[in-house]
């Protein structure tokens, strides 16, 4: 990767072979490290964003559009890597969500996704808890749009399903996005937040959350 500012939060699962005898765990026996390195968008190279964008893209099988992949630009990046290879990417960038009067300065989840063939080891946990140390250490407010299937993942980890009803602030004034309604999480922190009043998220082309 060789970016100057990287952060490596490290992490051994399943990573000794079996036998490893009583002499404990020597460099020679390990068949994997499983980490996760944090980066901004502009610390990425372009090999890697494109390998992180084809991990989307198969995560997502063709779901995932260039406003999608646009929308995980320009803030930190997690990345899952087994070894030499790239298993699982998340980001979170910044957006205003007005609430309560405020315009909440969020740190907004986006294109989270683990190959399909190496979920259930800690990667989505490993990613998150990166990203949420960013959120609760640079935002007033942790936000994200998730899909069904993910739901429980990130209500296990403290995420609350925001009640209320949706909307977006669009050039035309705010707009009710009542599909989204029920797929938008929050993470609350020191700002009082009503679950079931209004959550309007500001503009952006594409998918509004
Ligand atoms: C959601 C996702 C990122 C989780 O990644 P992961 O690496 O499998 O997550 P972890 O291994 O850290 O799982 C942690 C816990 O979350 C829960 N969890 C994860 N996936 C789950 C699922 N499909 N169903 C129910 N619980 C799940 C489990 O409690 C799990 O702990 P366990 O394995 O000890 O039971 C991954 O399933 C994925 O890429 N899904 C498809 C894309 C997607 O929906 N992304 C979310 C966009 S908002």
């Amino acid at each position: 990767m060789g970016n100057l500012h990287t952060s490596y939060h490290t992490r051994l699962t399943s990573a000794f072979a079996a036998g490893g005898g009583q002499g404990g765990v020597r460099a020679g026996r390990m068949r994997q490290v499983a980490e996760v390195r944090t980066a901004h968008t502009a610390d990425l190279d372009a090999g890697i964003l494109k390998a992180a964008r084809a991990l989307l893209d198969d995560v997502f099988a063709g779901d995932m559009t260039d406003h999608d992949w646009e929308h995980a630009l320009g803030g930190v990046h997690a990345l899952a890597w087994e070894g030499a290879e790239l298993v699982g990417h998340a980001a979170v960038v910044q957006r205003r969500l007005l609430h309560g009067g405020r315009a909440l300065r969020t740190g907004y989840v986006e294109g989270v996704g683990v190959r399909a063939d190496r979920r259930r080891r800690g990667h989505g946990t490993a990613m998150m808890d990166a990203l949420e140390r960013v959120v609760r250490g640079a935002y007033e407010l942790g936000a994200l749009g998730a899909t069904d299937e993910a739901a429980h993942f990130y209500a296990a980890r403290g995420w609350r399903l925001w009640q209320g009803p949706s909307s977006a602030l669009t050039p035309t004034g705010v707009t009710r996005t009542q599909e989204e309604d029920g797929c938008i999480y929050v993470l609350p922190m020191a700002v009082p937040l009503d679950l079931s009043g209004e959550l309007t998220c500001d503009w952006r082309d594409g998918d509004l959350w």
